[in-house]
């Protein structure tokens, strides 16, 4: 074989120049840790702040023995301690995969040294309940440092509910004695973890004593913040960063071509941080922001209305036939009559579940159709096939509607066409959609989610050293050092209506127009409109200037001085 193609071979599995590199690149730790290679274990204490949220109440009375144990305070990393040993632990994925989950298992492994057992949980919270656990060894952390994805564990989104399966998760931490579980998921995620950290408190082992389970903070949908606490859910920065880039690229196709508005959608479920944040790095004429649309109550027409006026006002002041429109893609959920129609849906679906699935396919929009209200049937029978299809799809495990196969950006594309036609047929539309979700969420983490991510994982093992159960792990003080926090999983819980029933969970951070992301955004988006302002970010960097910044949403909504983070600094 030649000597290129034998250097080709070498690079399969996972051993690309680049792969190589990055596995190389220094992470900086939190002051109070030390070394990125001799991590110290630090005790915690408590910040002062106690967290409530309206339904204390009855969490405290659901959560007894955590938030007796907790008090819902805030805790952080206050001085180094010996290293505790013997214990051993289990890591697992749960939820969409996000950039960076490698490095919180790599924090972890370092954190727990040689004298206690990490083990990795292959398949997420099923593989939990089937006891799929191995010991990641240091070799493993080497190899997986730096790296996107969760392929090392694998992830599901099993949500561990009923009685039978917190037993089989007692009978997992029995049969491997385990002394701690660690979480890296979102809200409901996180949740899960609230609700196991309870239910394995205590009675578990033979001494009577319990299992501790810790969360990590992961999505890229950013809807996992608590403003001054946790700054952002991790893989937020790498997945908007990849967006960003692929954004910037068309922007610059379409003032090259002169011929074309892009409708790109972009992943993020419920909540517009992902777009906000595309939009901030980008600047492009038009970004529509979900929460904003329920707050103004605008119906689909005036946000058709919205994105026609900005391709007729382009038009007539500059000729421009090109232009660029952000689409969350939880956008048509935040529609009012779309969320009237959604709700009756999810209900008449439940309902008449066998009835819907006897029936033919052609006739399975009039069988829906049928038992909805007048209005909510007039629209359902309005919409284009594509986009009914996909509401009467199946729900996810999480009884969610599946907004990533909605094709929102058409929908909006084919009426802003008839809205133009019917109001200024002179004025030219070539249109073309994209959607950006899947390729975003396993990059290569950026230094940013990298060094997050790293040090969230030394915070984790710390936790466990320290003996604690509960808590989120969260590294905030992003400008100055880096402080690791332990958030009360507790201190955010609330009571939702889901699906007819009452259940405790961690709310969704949505985008609020009074943050000051938010804020920014508004003051400067006429200017975006009105003319090319556009901006390209580039390909994320891992090595110089462009390396070190912050999420821009997330410098802005913590005050930030500049877009620096100083991890370790
Ligand atoms: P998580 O909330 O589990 O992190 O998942 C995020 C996400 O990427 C959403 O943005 C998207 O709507 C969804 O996952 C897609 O899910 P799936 O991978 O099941 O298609």
């Amino acid at each position: 074989m030649s000597t290129l193609a034998s250097q080709l071979q070498q690079m399969e599995c996972h051993q690309s120049v680049f792969e190589n590199e990055v596995r190389k690149l220094p992470l900086p730790v939190c002051r109070i840790f030390g070394a990125e290679h001799q991590p110290s274990a630090v005790s915690f204490t408590a910040t002062g702040q106690v967290l409530s949220t309206r339904d204390a109440q009855a969490v405290a009375e659901r959560f007894a023995q955590t938030v007796k144990a907790s008090g819902n305070a805030v805790l952080r990393a206050s001085a180094t301690v010996a290293r505790v040993s013997g214990k051993r632990v289990a890591a697992l994925f749960s939820g969409g995969p996000a950039a960076g989950g490698h490095n919180v298992l790599c924090g972890l492994k370092k954190m727990l040294g040689a004298d206690n057992t990490l083990l990795g949980v292959k398949g997420g919270p099923k593989g939990l309940l089937q006891g799929k656990l191995f010991e990641i060894t240091e070799a493993d952390a080497a190899n997986i440092l730096n790296t996107g994805g969760f392929d090392f564990l694998g992830t599901d989104r099993t949500k561990i509910k009923t009685p039978e399966q917190f037993d089989q998760v007692r009978k997992v931490c029995i049969e491997h004695q385990l002394d701690a579980i660690v979480i890296i998921g979102g809200d409901d995620s996180n949740t899960n973890a609230a609700l196991l950290a309870e239910f394995l408190y205590s009675g578990i082992k033979a001494d009577g004593s319990g299992v501790q389970v810790i969360g990590a903070p992961k999505t890229i949908d950013g809807d996992l913040q608590v403003p001054g606490l946790l700054p952002i859910s991790f893989g937020f920065d790498t997945a908007t960063r990849i967006y960003a880039e692929l954004t910037g690229n068309i922007l610059q196709d379409t003032r090259s071509s002169l011929k074309y508005w892009h409708f790109v959608k972009l992943m993020g479920r419920s909540a517009s941080h992902v777009t906000l944040e595309v939009a901030l790095q980008t600047k492009p004429a038009v970004t529509l922001i979900s929460e904003e649309v329920a707050e103004r109550k605008l119906s689909l027409d005036a946000v058709v209305d919205v994105i026609a006026q900005a391709v007729i006002s382009r038009f007539r002041a500059h000729g421009h036939k090109h232009g660029l429109v952000l689409v969350p893609e939880g956008l048509i959920e935040f529609i009012p009559e779309m969320n009237a129609l959604i709700a009756e849906l999810n209900d008449v679906l439940a309902l008449h579940a066998e009835g819907f699935a006897a029936a033919a396919a052609d006739a399975r929009i009039e069988f829906v159709a049928s038992r909805l209200g007048a209005a909510n049937a007039t629209l359902l029978r309005k919409l284009p096939a594509y986009v009914v299809d996909m509401l009467l799809a199946e729900r996810d495990s999480h009884g969610n509607l599946q907004v990533s196969l909605i094709p929102t950006e058409q929908l909006l594309i084919d009426l802003t066409r008839d809205r133009l036609k019917a109001i200024a047929p002179d004025v030219p539309f070539g249109s073309q959609h994209h959607f950006f979700g899947y390729e975003g969420r396993c990059g290569a983490p950026t230094l940013f989610d990298a060094a997050y991510t790293f040090n969230l994982g030394l915070t984790a093992g710390a936790l466990i050293l320290a003996g604690k159960t509960g808590y989120m792990a969260s590294i905030s003080g992003l400008e100055n050092g880096g402080e690791p926090l332990a958030i009360p999983l507790t201190g955010l819980i609330n009571i939702e209506r889901r699906h007819g029933k009452d259940e405790y969970v961690i709310e969704k951070a949505l985008v609020r127009t009074s943050q000051p992301a938010m804020q920014y955004f508004v003051s400067r988006r006429e200017a975006w409109a009105a003319d090319d302002v556009f901006a390209s970010p580039g390909p994320r960097q891992l090595w110089g200037p462009a390396a070190h910044q912050m999420p821009m949403t997330v410098a802005l909504n913590e005050g930030a001085a500049s877009l620096l983070f100083k991890i370790g600094a």
